[in-house]
């Protein structure tokens, strides 16, 4: 069964590079409902548990280090199909890969700083959404 939300982060890059109002514009003209959203900065310990399946990857201090070093915008949005259709509007991991007119296209600069995350299963949209946010934040 496949749900209607997903979770994602506007990461360190995009908003020190002033793109959070770009990125906001091109989720919702997309068709995406913001349920839950907030301003916020990771902890390094709150990094390293959201990303602890990536741990024994090679870049995971550098991805801990780089999410935690500044604001973020994290936020729970709703459209029909929403995992996959957003996976869709940010584009490859990689931003030289990603297509034209997504999200990662426009405003990512590296592989490791890539000015979006979105979950990649329901289930995952399911368990991130509840690490950022308590219920009664969702609208
Ligand atoms: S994905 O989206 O899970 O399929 O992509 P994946 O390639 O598995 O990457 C998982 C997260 O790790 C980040 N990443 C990196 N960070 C730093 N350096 C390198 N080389 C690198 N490669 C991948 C990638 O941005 C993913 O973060 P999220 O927040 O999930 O987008």
């Amino acid at each position: 069964m496949t749900t209607n939300r997903t979770f994602t982060m506007i990461k360190p890059d995009a908003v020190e590079n002033g793109h959070i109002g770009g990125i906001l514009d091109k989720i919702t003209s997309a068709g995406f409902k913001i349920v839950a959203m907030k301003y916020t900065q990771l902890s390094k310990r709150d990094a390293q548990e959201f990303y602890a399946v990536h741990s024994e990857r090679p870049f995971y201090g550098e991805l801990v280090d780089f999410m935690t070093r500044g604001p973020i915008v994290s936020a729970i949005l709703e459209k029909d199909n929403a995992v996959e259709d957003f996976r869709a509007l940010i584009g490859a991991t990689n931003p030289t890969e990603a297509a034209e007119g997504t999200i990662r296209k426009l405003y990512a600069t590296s592989i490791g700083e890539n000015a979006v995350h979105g979950s990649d299963s329901d289930e995952n949209a399911a368990i991130e959404g509840a690490f950022h946010f308590a219920g009664r934040e969702i609208y």
